[in-house]
């Protein structure tokens, strides 16, 4: 496996092996990897010749006052997973290299971006696009590889490679859980013993709400059942709970036939979020 720092380096690579006819599979991480990320990465070593994942703590899609310095950081443990499930090449890079200069050009996410998780971390769509558009460019992937974990994010960047005629293919990939039901996230490890413990009330909750709306169809009772099922069990303060429709999030109407059930709770300190994607049977 190469570990690779420099965009110029990367290009190279990725020019022979595109000489050599070889697909491409991207796998776009920010590191402290875990079983979410490393079923990505399975996937595209599955479908794709080349696997190349990225670790970059991305500056510009945190806010202020968000935990950008904090965030976790352990390259040589990301180095030995990745290995273990085939990656070839770590795309690694500094803020310098990806972020030289501000020439003042921003890529600004649209309607999608304004809700959810985007209300409430103003800008934070806008950065990731920024990466990944960059990412797209340097690796020119046959297929880049997203978890559903983040069902707006892949919806977003569903929309960026539609609307820009990025030619490669988005694949989107199912949540990866713990054995208590909690999503895998690098950022698990801020929660004490104690919040670790109640964390599962997320995904309770909107199992509990997934299966009232399909008993009744009552969107708003589903989400008072979630919300009620949070507060009583935890001291979790709860940002958001939505039902919308998937992909394009909008508000459900009687057509809707793929829904978006997603939330985002506070545990603590730590903000995690959690999401169930279904049809109507
Ligand atoms: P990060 O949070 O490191 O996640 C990298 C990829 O792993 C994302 O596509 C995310 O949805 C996926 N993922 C995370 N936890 C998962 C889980 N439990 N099950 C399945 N997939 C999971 O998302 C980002 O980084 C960044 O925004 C990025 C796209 C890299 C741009 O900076």
């Amino acid at each position: 496996m190469m570990i690779i720092h420099t965009i110029s380096q990367l290009k190279a690579t990725i020019h022979q092996a595109k000489k050599d006819g070889k697909s491409i599979g991207l796998v776009p991480t920010m590191g402290f990897l875990h079983e979410g990320h490393l079923a990505l990465a399975g996937k595209a070593r599955e479908e794709n010749e080349l696997v190349v994942m990225s670790i970059f703590v991305n500056p510009t899609q945190f806010g202020p006052n968000e935990d950008f310095e904090s965030y976790p950081r352990d390259l040589n443990r990301d180095v030995q997973l990745a290995e273990s499930v085939g990656v070839d090449i770590i795309f690694a890079p500094s803020a310098e290299e990806m972020y030289p200069e501000n020439g003042g050009i921003m890529i600004r996410a649209g309607r999608q971006s304004e809700i959810l998780c985007g209300a409430s971390r103003p800008g934070h769509f806008d950065g990731v696009l920024q990466v990944v558009t960059k990412l797209f460019h340097i690796t020119e992937p046959t297929r880049a590889y997203f978890g559903q974990k983040d069902a707006q994010q892949v919806a977003i960047i569903q929309t960026l490679v539609r609307d820009y005629n990025f030619p490669l293919e988005i694949r989107s990939l199912p949540i990866v859980r713990e054995a208590d039901g909690l999503a895998k996230s690098s950022r698990n490890v801020y929660l004490s013993e104690h919040e670790r413990e109640v964390a599962p009330v997320i995904y309770e909750a909107i199992v509990i709400a997934k299966e009232k709306f399909l008993l009744n169809g009552d969107a708003d009772e589903a989400i008072k059942l979630a919300s009620h099922h949070i507060k009583s069990k935890s001291s979790g303060k709860i940002d958001y709970i939505e039902l919308l429709s998937y992909p394009d999030l909008k508000g459900v109407t009687e057509e809707t036939d793929h829904f978006l059930l997603a939330t985002a709770v506070y545990i603590g300190k730590t903000r995690l979020i959690d999401n169930i994607i279904f049809s109507l049977k």
